[in-house]
């Protein structure tokens, strides 16, 4: 492993989602340095066999950790249950979404409703870990496929009629349970919370970013690789296919960085 506390961290998702986590991270380390990728040539993840996806998060990955960086986040819970195989190649810290935002609804409330994208439902990665650890055998759990969420907000269908009607009708089937937290088990809901909300407008909304920021900590500081520059990090992105509407479709997302860049990760 490249012990180099002053290197960057690789953050990647398909798209604008892992964004979301990015925001978050930079606010939870304001002196690392973050270089993130959004895999747009290859977006949608969700709805892709296992294998291509291994595919594509191994390109990912191996361009981040060729740059160097010093960890990555997999700010995507779809490539988070594609990356098992990342350890065998890679030797750095690699930090998913999916487990540490399951152990943070738990403690939170057991009664709780995930939104992810097909593959991840499929893969019942949030199911094993919920089922694993929860301790009241009353509470319930709901898991919905919501992967043309990431279609409309791709297309910057967002606080519009047709995404409230979008989010509205997707939930129909629990609007009357009795749920507490509701987890974006794809980084691009957050973008949602008022759709969300208006449907449900006392649960917790509970986005990857934080829980997964306090993993990484945790890992950095296991590894002693938490920067020890004082000055104001710095933030890359990185596409790899630039859209014309990019800036248009992440103005909420106002920290200062770079630029954006496209780039290519396969071979
Ligand atoms: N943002 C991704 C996730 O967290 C998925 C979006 C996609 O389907 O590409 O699952």
């Amino acid at each position: 492993m490249i012990k180099n506390k002053n290197l960057p961290i690789g953050v990647f998702d398909s798209g604008i989602g892992g964004l979301t986590v990015l925001y978050r991270l930079i606010e939870m380390f304001p002196n690392e340095d973050f270089v993130y990728v959004g895999d747009t040539l290859n977006l949608p993840y969700g709805t892709k066999t296992k294998e291509q996806l291994k595919v594509l998060v191994s390109n990912v990955s191996n361009y981040l950790n060729a740059l160097p960086v010093k960890s990555i986040v997999i700010a995507c819970n779809t490539a988070t249950t594609n990356s098992g195989h990342l350890k065998e190649t890679l030797d750095l810290p690699i930090i998913g979404v999916i487990e540490p935002t399951a152990n943070y609804a738990l403690s939170i409330s057991e009664n709780i409703l995930v939104l992810a994208t097909n593959v991840t439902i499929d893969s019942n990665a949030y199911q094993d870990i919920i089922n694993k650890n929860k301790k009241d055998p009353n509470s319930k759990q709901f898991y919905l496929k919501c992967s043309d969420f990431v279609d409309a907000i791709e297309n910057n269908e967002i606080n519009t009629s047709y995404s409230y009607k979008l989010v509205q009708d997707k939930l129909k089937t629990v609007k009357n349970e009795n749920i507490d937290v509701i987890i974006c088990g794809c980084t691009h809901f957050g973008l949602y919370e008022k759709e969300l909300k208006s449907v449900f407008p006392n649960a917790t909304i509970l986005e990857c970013a934080v829980p997964t920021g306090l993993e990484l900590k945790k890992q950095l500081e296991t590894l002693d690789l938490l920067t020890d520059s004082k000055n104001k990090g710095t933030t890359t992105i990185n596409v790899t296919k630039l859209q014309d509407n990019f800036k248009d479709k992440t103005k909420w997302f106002d920290h200062p960085y770079n630029g954006v860049y496209e780039i290519k990760v396969s071979k």
